[in-house]
């Protein structure tokens, strides 16, 4: 994002969030040209920029009014979901499955995607990366490279740790295929069928496919919007249900967007040690934070052992290469085991062009520039759907990650919207998805991982239109549109 757009940005939240109220003056241009340390001219083209977007008019002489019609935001979720507590067998995958089926073509608007446009990743770089490695595999690598995975790999993984103030060596790493076998093996290394495992309340539906294929029971656990899981309802539903787990996402959770501040983080930590509940770590979302810094995960308070975190390179760098690693703490035999049992390793080559790709340092280039890019969709996301959505909308404001939460009025069924939506060629994840409970029928998740343009905005006006009851367009191309 150029410098001006940083501003109007800035800007743009700040009317958004109410600081800054209809009919109030932007700072002049030599006051914001000061204080920002940019040039005058940066400082136009921001104020250019709002006013193209209807946020903010020009008096002759005067100055930068924020305009009348500027568009107030729609509220965030404020209630912690509140589950029945009762342990129940999983039956989500059907409904999963179908969903997403019905949502792999390119000619849909991808908003019920689990994934961010494949552009915004560094592919030719990497794929050069890979490509030499490849052709420079020494053929004993795939004997030495079995499980665990690549050396070089492993410490690239337990630099990237070190950078975050998590000491973890690399002999400690599991490289798996994506996070999605990480959080497999984690989860069956410690539970057998008839379990327990506590989830959040909503939690990511392949959590829950994955309790369906291991016969595990789940029991939803009550979850802040904003803060993540709730203590007290955690601890209550330990001393209950005598869990062999907990499955659970501390940074920009999906769906609901939430993070939780690292006091809470370590005191859910000794919780879980007192206990002696595995905290099996989905940590997928942590690299694509807003603010200045990384959010630490659970493992950094983890003395005794029992956080098993994963994560992959699936959101960040490498969607396709299916590579994620788990760092299971006590449970490292266990899960190695697994490992060895289900897959055996992981493609040689895959992890060798990360590792190459790592070692040659633009990483975190890319990173800050998808993070900026990222921000930029959430914030015209969140504009157009408090738009286009019927009033009592609320949509969450995720300090990270690609996923906004949209709380529809009572009554709204959003699977019959994702039906209609799906007529339509526009793709959503309808709440029921993220609850084994088949919960949050008014509830929806839009991925902002894709750039805001016409065809989403025209999208979104119609999911707005056809919440609200009104009748739906189609937002396919026309059958001509590329051929
Ligand atoms: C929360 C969460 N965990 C895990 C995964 C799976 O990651 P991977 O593609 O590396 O298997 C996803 C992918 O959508 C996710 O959203």
């Amino acid at each position: 994002m150029k410098r001006y757009e940083v501003l109007a940005a800035d800007i743009a939240a700040s009317i958004q969030n109410g600081t800054l109220k209809a009919g109030d003056r932007l700072p002049s241009v030599r006051q914001a040209s000061a204080s920002r340390h940019v040039s005058p001219s940066t400082v136009f083209e921001a104020y250019y920029l709002l006013e193209a977007r209807g946020l903010v008019r020009a008096k002759p002489r005067s100055g930068y009014y924020v305009a009348q019609s500027a568009r107030a935001l729609a509220p965030e979720p404020d209630r912690a979901s509140r589950p029945d507590g009762e342990a129940r067998p999983v039956v989500i995958s059907e409904l999963v499955a179908g969903i997403l089926r019905s949502a792999t073509s390119r000619d849909v608007v991808p908003l019920g995607s689990a994934f961010p446009s494949p552009w915004l990743f560094p592919l030719k770089r990497l794929g050069r990366a890979t490509a030499v490695a490849a052709a420079e595999l020494d053929p004993w690598k795939t004997v030495d490279d079995l499980a665990p995975g690549s050396k070089s790999l492993r410490r690239q993984i337990a630099l990237r740790y070190l950078i975050d103030g998590v000491q973890i060596g690399a002999d400690q790493i599991i490289v798996t295929n994506g996070a999605t076998e990480a959080l497999n093996l984690c989860l069956a290394a410690v539970c057998k069928p008839g379990d327990t495992v506590l989830v959040e309340s909503p939690c990511f539906y392949a959590c829950l496919q994955v309790l369906e294929r291991l016969g595990l029971h789940a029991v939803e656990v009550a979850t802040d919007p904003r803060e993540g899981i709730d203590l007290d309802a955690l601890e209550a539903a330990i001393v209950r249900h005598r869990p062999k787990a907990c499955w659970l996402m501390t940074n920009f959770q999906n769906p609901l967007g939430s993070a939780m501040g690292a006091d809470k983080k370590k005191a859910l930590v000794e919780l879980a040690s007192r206990y002696g509940v595995p905290l099996v770590e989905d940590d997928v979302y942590s690299e694509l934070y807003f603010d200045n810094q990384r959010p630490v995960p659970l493992k950094t308070f983890d003395t005794d052992g029992w956080v098993m975190h994963c994560s992959s390179f699936s959101k960040t760098l490498a969607p396709g290469y299916r590579i994620g690693w788990t760092s299971p703490g006590r449970f490292l035999r266990e899960v190695a085991q697994q490992k060895l049992t289900t897959s055996l390793a992981t493609s040689i080559p895959s992890q060798l062009g990360i590792a190459r790709y790592l070692e040659r340092g633009s990483h975190e280039r890319h990173l800050r520039e998808l993070r900026l890019v990222l921000r930029k969709n959430r914030d015209q996301y969140i504009e157009a759907i408090s738009h286009f959505f019927p009033e009592g909308t609320r949509v969450s404001r995720p300090a990270g990650g690609y996923f906004l939460w949209v709380e529809m009025p009572d009554g709204t069924d959003s699977l019959a919207l994702h039906r209609t939506a799906m007529a339509a060629g526009i793709s959503i994840a309808p709440g029921p998805m993220f609850s084994a409970s088949v919960d949050f029928g008014n509830c929806v998740r839009i991925n902002f991982g894709h750039p805001f343009d016409a065809r989403v905005e025209a999208a979104l006006e119609t999911l707005g239109r056809a919440a609200g009851t009104g009748p739906i367009a189609s937002c396919r191309p026309p059958a001509s549109a590329g051929a």
